[in-house]
């Protein structure tokens, strides 16, 4: 059947699909890592729209398909494409930039080439399947420049972009060579949303400085370049933090597959009194070593004792490709090999360590096994996992030490907070997770369930939505600016 011409009133443009092809195992399509699709996946299944991303291998673009309402239109990214657009550009120049350079920055310009011709391919996949008037909603640093280059080919659509991680200060932001055609091509869009009220503030500092830009509250007067004023436009910026499929989860976990499994992890660990739980991409940013740092010096100092308390550490592989996660990976393997040599027994170990991915029931049960969930990311535009893990504690067990550093951390005051870059002060932390009384944590965990039960993944996408669609106005108000 061919699904070509076929077009649509919203359509999502996002790195990658929310499936990918997969050449071993017998082949076939599977679920893609990563926040993004997570989150997006329960928003976009009750809905017909069109989601154009990248398939995650090499090579020709495999023909557009249905999965359910979902009309997939995949675009190809060649081997070269892969390691400058995606490896290059995207995760070893914008990423690090966008998370307070906790690693250097590398900046090619071939890289920055590809990167524009990839958002151009990602634009014209758009252009094609976008019903007149469509909404338009484009997704992550990936596509920056996609909003103008949408724009230019179709004027007539509504264009909406979203920032899944932290939008830098404009001292980070202004190391870019690329700085002001970033900025410009995500001025092509209506509405910009990102985080945290932080993101959005850096984002119209960097409008203004880098761009002369003026801004009033949330809104920027943006003159294309050429500097023609009868082609200025406005548009707005505002906080739209991401959420999980509370429901779903909850549901989940509530299942009595999930309740057995979770009893049988932590008897497959020996039955501990205390089981922490770390669960990330293992990304530089998510503070592995520190993590490892405060457990392995609460070890030492003996406030705590294997196998009574036991850590669970998932890395789920990530970016392998690129040297700063190669070099993790062998720092944190190092780490755990050294934790386990000095503090593991035979037949009771101090750390168990994953490296695989694992299907949605098996992390619930995990969640609900895990009397302490470990979040230390020292930058994070979000963090879902927070969320998940709260959304599965229906028996109000569990308690989550949290890193301030992460957008969660604005919602979610009555976690545990830290700072991971203090080592003292998070094993405090872990150590008062640990102690504090049941009714406490009890308490503690109820009113995070509340919160991210009314500000679930659904309230996020029509919030979104609802802005996109009244831009530059907030929604509810009478249109305004240019
Ligand atoms: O939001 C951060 C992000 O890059 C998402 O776009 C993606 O879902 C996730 O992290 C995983 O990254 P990658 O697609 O590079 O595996």
């Amino acid at each position: 059947m061919t699904l070509a011409g076929t077009t649509f009133d919203l359509v999502v443009a996002a790195n990658r699909l929310p499936v990918h092809h997969v050449v071993d195992d017998g082949g076939g399509w599977r679920r893609s890592p990563g926040g993004l699709v997570t989150a997006m996946e329960p928003v976009m299944q009750s809905r017909e729209a069109a989601w154009v991303g990248w398939a995650g291998e090499p090579g020709p673009a495999p023909e557009p398909f249905r999965e359910d309402r979902l009309y997939l239109r995949p675009v190809s990214l060649t081997p070269v494409e892969i390691q400058e657009y995606y490896e290059g550009f995207s995760n070893d120049t914008l990423w690090p930039i966008y998370h307070d350079v906790i690693v250097p920055a590398t900046f090619h310009r071939t890289w920055w080439n590809t990167y524009r011709t990839v958002n151009h391919r990602f634009a014209q996949a758009v252009a094609e399947v976008a019903a007149p008037g469509a909404t338009v909603w484009v997704h992550d640093y990936q596509l920056q420049l996609v909003p103008a280059m949408v724009r230019a080919l179709r004027p007539d659509v509504r264009i909406g972009w979203f920032d899944h991680i932290p939008f830098p200060p404009v001292e980070l932001f202004a190391q870019l060579p690329w700085r002001k055609e970033l900025v410009q091509g995500l001025l092509g869009a209506d509405f910009l949303g990102f985080q945290r009220t932080a993101d959005v503030s850096n984002f119209l500092r960097v409008c203004r400085r880098l761009l002369g830009d003026s801004t009033t509250h949330d809104t920027v007067t943006f003159t294309p370049p050429g500097g023609d004023t009868s082609v200025q436009r406005t548009v707005r910026a505002g906080a739209i933090p991401i959420s999980v499929d509370f429901k779903g989860l909850d549901a989940l976990a509530r299942s009595p597959e999930v309740i057995a499994r979770a009893a049988e992890i932590r008897a497959s660990l020996g039955n501990p009194e205390i089981l922490m739980l770390g669960v990330d991409r293992l990304d530089y940013t998510k503070g592995f070593k520190q993590r490892l740092k405060a457990y392995e010096e609460l070890l030492q100092d003996k406030a705590i004792v294997s196998p009574t308390v036991t850590l669970m550490l998932v890395a789920l592989p990530s970016r392998e490709h690129i040297d700063a996660y190669r070099v993790l990976r062998e720092e944190v393997e190092a780490t755990v090999g050294r934790i386990n040599g000095e503090y593991s027994a035979l037949g009771s170990t101090a750390v168990h360590y994953l490296h695989q991915f694992y299907p949605r029931a098996e992390m619930a049960a995990m969640f609900l096994a895990a009397d302490v969930m470990l979040v230390t990311p020292l930058r994070d535009g979000m963090n879902l996992v927070a969320k998940e893990y709260v959304a599965c504690r229906h028996d109000l067990g569990g308690t989550l030490v949290l890193s301030e550093f992460t957008g969660a951390w604005n919602e979610l005051h009555e976690a545990f907070t830290c700072n991971p870059h203090d080592i003292e002060g998070l094993k405090q932390t872990i150590m008062l997770a640990i102690t504090t009384p049941g009714d406490d944590r009890r308490r503690r965990m109820k009113a995070l369930r509340r919160r991210v039960a009314d500000h679930d993944v659904q309230r996020w996408a029509t919030r979104y939505l609802e802005s996109l669609a009244s831009a530059p106005s907030r929604p509810g108000r009478p249109p305004t600016g240019p």
